[in-house]
């Protein structure tokens, strides 16, 4: 059997995975994907887990789609192998929240994959970039998609046509960042926003991570809808009696998660 090419521990109620391909930057493959996929997915059936963090090394996060392994394909082998898409997608499906700790390069595939999660967390040292153009390729896992919906269509085409990769401030101004740290801390950060978030009650926060989803995904009506569904239904949870009562007799919720 060959190598994992991910490690995965559990921190209390967190999961992390860590990618695993340092010599190559961890540069991302079918193999590598579907390790990642097959890991949050058995974080996000384990019910002692309420939320997981992806991280890479202090150099990259991911450097892209290996290049080595994919310069010979023709047409038809990536298309009938659905190079990069049907695992891919199963991670769009993980419903406990997912952050991204991103230190050193997050380019191609790597900064699609860290936009894939609900936010990211980079380290002062973070460079995130799309610079397929350069090979003669696009982004193909998001990266048209969810640059503009985060940065603005201005930033989106400045960095896809120019291949021009930004630093981690200026990812955070942009929207692209939820938070800028010192890179020896983001793992610890990302790893104590993981725990506050699985701190709250489940049911709420799945809700809510769902109902934020459904922003990118429909008309502003449909959109309020489904939060408003989703509010009431929250009325229906042991966490949201248990919640407010401990708010009125002022004393610490215990939450069940459920
Ligand atoms: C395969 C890669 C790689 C990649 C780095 N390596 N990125 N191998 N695929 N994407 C390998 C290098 O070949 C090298 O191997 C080792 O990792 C270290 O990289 P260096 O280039 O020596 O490091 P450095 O000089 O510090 O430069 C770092 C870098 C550069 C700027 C990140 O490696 C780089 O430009 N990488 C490619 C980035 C890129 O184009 N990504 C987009 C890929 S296309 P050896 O054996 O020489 O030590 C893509 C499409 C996604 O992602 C679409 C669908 C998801």
């Amino acid at each position: 059997m060959s190598e994992p090419m991910i490690k995965t521990e559990i921190q209390g109620r967190v999961g992390l995975v860590t990618l695993n391909r340092a010599k190559v930057l961890n540069a991302l493959s079918n193999e590598l994907i579907d390790e990642v996929a097959q890991a949050m997915r058995d974080f996000d059936a384990n019910d002692d887990i309420g939320a997981i963090v992806l991280t890479g090394s202090e150099k990259a996060f991911a450097a892209g789609a290996d290049i080595a392994a994919m310069k010979d394909w023709s047409y038809a082998d990536v298309y009938k192998q659905d190079y990069l898409g049907h695992n891919w997608e199963s991670l769009r499906r993980i419903r406990k929240p997912v952050i991204a700790a991103v230190s050193g390069f997050a380019l191609g595939g790597g900064c699609e994959l860290a936009m894939q999660c609900d936010f990211i967390i980079a380290g002062e040292n973070a460079k995130f970039g799309q610079p397929e153009i350069k090979l003669g390729i696009i982004p193909g896992y998001g990266g048209t998609q969810r640059l503009p919906r985060a940065m603005g269509k201005a930033k989106a085409m400045d960095m896809i046509l120019t291949a021009r990769m930004i630093g981690a401030q200026e990812a955070e101004q942009a929207g692209l960042v939820a938070r800028v740290v010192p890179t020896e801390k983001v793992l610890e950060e990302a790893m104590a926003a993981a725990a506050v978030i699985a701190s709250m009650p489940l049911p709420a926060v799945m809700m809510a991570k769902e109902s934020i989803n459904r922003a990118y995904e429909s008309p502003l009506n449909e959109g309020l809808l489904f939060e408003r569904r989703n509010f009431h239904a929250l009325f229906s949870t042991h966490d949201q009696k248990e919640g407010m009562n401990a708010f009125v007799e002022k004393r610490e919720a215990k939450f069940r998660h459920e």
